[in-house]
């Protein structure tokens, strides 16, 4: 705590409010008092409460800034893979080999689904989203795994914790299998963790473990990576709100990836690669800009824009060079698509409207179109994006589940319905 204090004086009345320092960032008032003023303090969207304390994620939009306890995006982009930024968001630090390996270890071991789960598949239809799916199943797992799910144990929440990191991707692949009518794959020792997404999502058992080119198991690495955590954002707020009430794991995880699907969030892109499909070609892009631009049309630019990043997003730049790394290896860099992006891109780069408001291309721009390429379609898109944030979340919520002062979330309201009035005969209504 600082020695500084903020005063709030309400009808002659002052309350004294002290000033929380963080390590980094931004300080914050603790309003904890206001309520003493019989007021309450209005927040829609909460762009300016700070919900908790937490020590795994920075961000600072206006320098695009993204730390990871500590590291930079970039730095654990280049330098490091998906296994160590799990390991780092879910233990404080980096692993060292022995512990890497180790840590490998129980993942593979956890990654097996239970064969019960396989029948789960069955009661959806052929043509459900497979978001749809991952809602119900990862929340069906807390049916399956009584044995992890006392939440006040540390060892059983961290056992929680590996078994969704460990079983994600097989779900996910799972979930596509299931739509294209072919059989699950398992997933294999010797393959890394993106490589077996990759060789469960497009082997079958008739011609498997065919190794995916090592371009391309770094790019849905990287993928992951970039997406492991993003601090208190929609989806994993909405974790730990669940996780407040005690919630188990599965579930409070399946609640997170409810939340990731909308349009605003995970679901971004998704929608881009839609809205690229949309806009069709080149010749068409002037109209959809404009209808961007037209407060009276809801139509937005997705992939463009983002609540925290207001210069640049930092992983929207290690994932552009990405892009053009899988576009030169498959070789798709003259695809009518990918073409239309590169354009729009320009395009909204330059365009005052954007630039004046500091709409730039995010993460999810670049990823749709890296996952494009990697052939996934674009039902999957959020399905990844919830692999990769599956260890943000948990490490979210061991962080909350270990926090002593962790409180119910209950937010409060301006109420602005009816008064009080006394109910009529239903004859008389
Ligand atoms: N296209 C056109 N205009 C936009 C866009 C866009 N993509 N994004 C914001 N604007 C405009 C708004 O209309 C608003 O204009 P105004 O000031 O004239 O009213 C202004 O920019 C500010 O927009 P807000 O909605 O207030 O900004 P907010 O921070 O709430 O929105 C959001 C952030 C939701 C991401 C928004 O930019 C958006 O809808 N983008 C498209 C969806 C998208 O790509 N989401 C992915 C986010 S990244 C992620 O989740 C990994």
């Amino acid at each position: 705590m600082s020695d500084k204090h903020a005063t709030l004086t309400l009808n002659n009345e002052s309350i004294d409010c002290p000033v929380l320092d963080g390590s980094l960032g931004q300080s914050v008032i603790d309003i904890k008092p206001v309520p003493k003023t019989q007021h309450f303090t209005f927040d829609p969207g909460f762009g300016a409460t700070a919900a908790c304390e937490s020590g795994i994620t920075f961000i600072d939009g206006q320098q695009g800034i993204l730390l990871h306890r500590g590291y930079p995006i970039d730095q654990l982009a280049f330098d490091t893979d998906y296994m160590e930024v799990c390991y780092l968001l879910m233990h404080g630090d980096l692993p060292n080999a022995d512990q890497k390996d180790q840590f490998i270890h129980m993942i593979k071991k956890h990654s097996n689904v239970h064969d019960q789960i396989n029948r789960f598949f069955c009661g959806f239809r052929r043509d459900a989203h497979p978001m749809a799916i991952m809602v119900g199943v990862v929340g069906a797992l807390s049916a399956f795994y009584h044995d992890s799910l006392d939440i006040n144990n540390p060892e059983l929440r961290e056992l929680s914790a590996i078994r969704l990191v460990a079983k994600m991707p097989v779900l996910a692949a799972m979930s596509y299998k299931y739509s294209i009518g072919e059989p699950f794959m398992h997933p294999k020792h010797e393959l890394s963790y993106a490589e077996n997404f990759l060789n469960m999502m497009f082997g079958t058992p008739y011609d498997d473990t065919t190794k995916p080119d090592p371009v391309l198991s770094r790019a849905m690495d990287r993928i992951f990576t970039l997406h492991a955590d993003h601090e208190q954002n929609a989806s994993t707020s909405t974790v730990r709100v669940a996780g407040s009430t005690g919630a188990n794991p599965f579930a409070c995880i399946s609640a997170g990836i409810g939340a990731l699907w909308g349009p605003a969030h995970g679901g971004a892109n998704e929608a881009c690669l839609r809205m690229l499909q949309e806009i069709g070609s080149e010749d068409r892009i002037s109209e959809y800009i404009a209808k961007a631009k037209d407060k009276n049309d809801p139509f937005r630019l997705m992939g463009f824009g983002h609540r925290v990043y207001k210069n640049y997003d930092p992983r929207a730049k290690v994932m552009q060079q990405t892009c053009h790394e899988v576009l030169d290896t498959v070789g798709c860099h003259d695809d009518p698509i990918f073409k239309l992006a590169m354009k729009l891109e320009k395009i909204a780069l330059e365009d005052e409207y954007f630039v004046e408001k500091k709409l730039y291309p995010n993460v999810d721009f670049y990823s749709g179109i890296t996952l494009n390429a990697l052939g996934i379609p674009s039902n999957m898109f959020t399905v990844i994006f919830a692999i990769a944030r599956t260890v943000g979340w948990i490490s979210q919520w061991m962080e909350m589940m270990s926090d002593p002062n962790r409180r119910l979330a209950r937010p409060r309201q301006l109420y602005t319905g009816p008064t009080q009035r006394d109910v009529s005969n239903i004859s008389d209504r």
